[in-house]
């Protein structure tokens, strides 16, 4: 079964992060058309970059960086579910992808943003770090605002629609996993 990926974006001690991924996983398990699961950079704790060579050489002289990668390299494709902060992601999401190469490439991407504008230019920069190593990423986005979507900006309410952008999001991301899948052999 294609395996997907549902990323948390932030490790903020109070962070809405984690009830837009769960409620992005629990739409996605309901789809049956793929195993979905949440990845938490909480649990990995990686500190700032810290191998000696770049992750394209794929020489990995960590324990944390050898634990991360194996996580990663087990699936087909990704959802980032990204704050924005300061017009862009999270540091410690760029900080986990700087960590890996091999285990992104030739795999799909999707993203859930939020934040004041729905998280947009979060997902944009995300787009174009992701290009650097080899992930494809799909149209379809769903941006969620801190003011129409959360509670006073943190309890998390989603507007009835955002399934569907749920939805087409999540159409592509496997379609493009499973079409990708010969290059990853
Ligand atoms: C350091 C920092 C910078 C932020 N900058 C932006 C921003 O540029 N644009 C925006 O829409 N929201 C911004 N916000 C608001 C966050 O998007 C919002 O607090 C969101 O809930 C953060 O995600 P988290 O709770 O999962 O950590 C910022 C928040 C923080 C903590």
């Amino acid at each position: 079964m294609t395996r997907i990926a549902i990323i948390i974006g932030s490790t903020r001690p109070v962070r809405n992060g984690e009830a837009v991924a769960g409620w992005v996983h629990d739409l996605a398990v309901k789809r049956g058309d793929a195993d979905y699961e949440l990845v938490d950079l909480k649990d990995y704790d990686l500190p700032h970059l810290d191998e000696s060579l770049p992750a394209a050489a794929g020489v990995y002289e960590h324990e944390h960086t050898r634990a991360w990668a194996e996580r990663i390299a087990s699936f087909d494709g990704f959802v980032f579910v990204t704050p924005e902060y300061n017009s862009s992601t999270s540091g410690v999401l760029k900080n986990a992808i700087d960590f890996l190469f091999s285990e992104w490439a030739d795999k799909a991407a999707g993203f859930v943003g939020y934040g004041v504008d729905g998280g947009v230019r979060a997902a944009e920069h995300l787009r174009q770090m992701l290009g650097r190593v080899k992930v494809a990423d799909v149209s379809a986005q769903v941006a969620l605002s801190l003011f129409t979507d959360f509670e006073e900006m943190t309890v998390f309410k989603p507007a009835a629609r955002h399934e569907d952008a749920v939805t087409a999001m999540l159409d592509q991301v496997v379609s493009w996993s499973e079409a990708l899948r010969p290059l990853r052999v």
